[in-house]
């Protein structure tokens, strides 16, 4: 029988997920249909319940639902519950309903993986405090960086995030390494400075020093569009070598996947594909 699977969002129109899922499906010669549902704002409990009730085995949840996907699942993976964020759910037997969250490890495997570029020893700036800076915090400290910088515009935001990723890493090594940062204060130069704003949604780029990037640094926008986004214009003028999140959505997509089926997707095709 074909397993259905589902993203739910709002708006949900232009996810790509359901294609990275149809694509993952084919390749690994699983056999499920994954769709895109558009959730009411004040009803997604109401939706991803229906959906569930009928016959759904999974979800993924996008913005501005991670929260709520939270509270909705009853059991956590160790990554979901550190993130306080939910972006898969998968349903268990019994109406139980298990919540995971694959964007840090997305971000991670991308990086490191298709990037090529290791993380151990690096000086990274991460701007932003909102809930996606908060996702990929621990799968980042975990790769041992030198430094892990957190910038924001409430500077306040940034500082609670630190004490509460302090709180929750008691080795040494981790929590000397985390800090936060006004961006007014910011004088020291970065391998890698990850966005993690919304900036580029109103087409602002954060008020980063002209120089923030170390030679050979790498600037990585968790968004991704056509066109460049805002800060990927913005670094690759100041000599920065440059990513979008493209290769990210793809990685925590093949996380979710394995979370549901047990079976790994190849995802460079995948990336190649979108690309194209
Ligand atoms: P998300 O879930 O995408 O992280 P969010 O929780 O609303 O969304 O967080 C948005 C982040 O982008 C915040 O860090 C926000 O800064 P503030 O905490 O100061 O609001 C940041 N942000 C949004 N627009 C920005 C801009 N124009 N310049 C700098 N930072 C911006």
């Amino acid at each position: 029988m074909t397993d259905r699977y589902a993203v739910f969002g709002h708006p949900i129109a232009h996810s790509k997920s359901p294609q990275i899922h149809a694509a993952f499906a084919h390749q690994t010669g699983q056999d499920l249909t994954y769709e895109a549902i558009l959730a009411p704002l004040d009803g997604f409990a109401d939706s991803v319940m229906q959906f569930f009730a009928a016959g759904g085995r999974g979800a993924n949840v996008t913005v501005p639902f991670k929260e709520q996907a939270f509270n909705l699942a009853g059991e956590m993976t160790p990554r979901a519950l550190e993130a306080g964020a939910v972006n898969t759910l998968k349903f268990l037997d019994a109406g139980r309903i298990l919540g995971d969250n694959t964007d840090g490890a997305g971000l991670v495997n991308d990086l490191q993986r298709n990037l090529r570029y290791p993380l151990a020893g690096k000086r990274i700036l991460l701007v932003g405090a909102g809930g996606a800076a908060r996702g990929v915090m621990m799968p980042l400290l975990r790769t041992q960086p030198a430094l892990l910088v957190l910038a924001n515009r409430t500077i306040e935001k940034a500082e609670a995030l630190v004490m509460q990723f302090s709180e929750k890493t008691e080795q040494g090594h981790l929590v000397r390494n985390l800090s936060a940062i006004a961006f007014d204060d910011l004088r020291q130069q970065f391998d890698l400075v990850i966005n993690a704003t919304s900036a580029s949604l109103s087409g602002a780029v954060p008020p980063l020093p002209n120089d923030v990037f170390a030679a050979g640094a790498l600037a990585y926008d968790l968004m991704y569009s056509r066109a460049d986004t805002p800060f990927i214009a913005w670094a690759r003028a100041r000599g920065a070598a440059t990513a979008d999140g493209l290769g990210m959505l793809v990685e925590q997509a093949a996380e979710a996947f394995y979370l549901w089926r047990g079976v790994r997707p190849d995802t460079a095709p995948v990336i190649a594909a979108l690309r194209a």
